[in-house]
């Protein structure tokens, strides 16, 4: 079966590939590879596959493509039952986040200041859609969100316009006390879809 992910998996990225360089616009992009995500997500060979995917949570991500072309990135996140997220933007890059299995909420907050105090941030929350199999979100840059887990275990696919990790903070905001915490993103685990194992 993993061998089947992969093949899906490569055709994703060549279709992804395709059609960036349809557009010249980052946005465009993401809105144009949408779809092909959707139907990523959608694929059952994936998902049973992506049954014994190990955890990535303590801030991790498996890191399963990175275009050195284009500057896109594919991640996957594993997450356990019940996962609370913080509030974090994702810096400048564009992000589709697609839901493989189980179910997520993704809230969005609206930041109320402006941004006049270095370090703290008034936000609030504006909206809270939920995800299942299948769906596929789009996040802005420097969109406030955030994640959070169902009652069972999830696993979702991210594309992402460009690599931040070891470039760009992202910041992460604190609901209790307002803080603002610029620092890296998650660790980068590369990991084949092939073996289904973590090189
Ligand atoms: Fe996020």
């Amino acid at each position: 079966m993993t061998e089947e992910a992969a093949r899906v998996f490569d055709a994703f990225v060549k279709d992804v590939r395709d059609a960036w360089m349809s557009r010249d616009d980052v946005q465009a992009r993401m809105e144009i590879a949408r779809p092909l995500l959707r139907r990523l997500v959608s694929d059952p060979a994936l998902l049973a596959a992506s049954r014994s995917w190990p955890s990535t949570e303590g801030r991790k991500n498996l890191l399963l493509y990175t275009d050195d072309d284009l500057g896109f990135v594919v991640n996957a996140v594993v997450r356990v039952p019940g996962r609370r997220g913080n509030a974090h933007d994702h810096s400048q890059a564009w992000v589709l986040y697609g839901l493989l299995d189980g179910h997520e909420s993704l809230e969005r907050y609206d930041r109320l200041d402006d941004g006049g105090h270095p370090g703290f941030a008034t936000i609030k929350l504006a909206s809270v859609s939920e995800g299942g199999p299948g769906s596929v979100d789009i996040v802005a840059p420097f969109a406030i969100h955030a994640e959070q887990g169902g009652r069972e275990r999830s696993v979702a696919v991210i594309l992402r316009s460009e690599r931040l990790v070891g470039r760009h903070l992202q910041n992460g905001y604190d609901l209790e006390t307002g803080a603002v915490v610029a620092r890296p993103g998650p660790e980068q685990i590369p990991f084949d879809l092939g073996s289904g194992r973590t090189v």
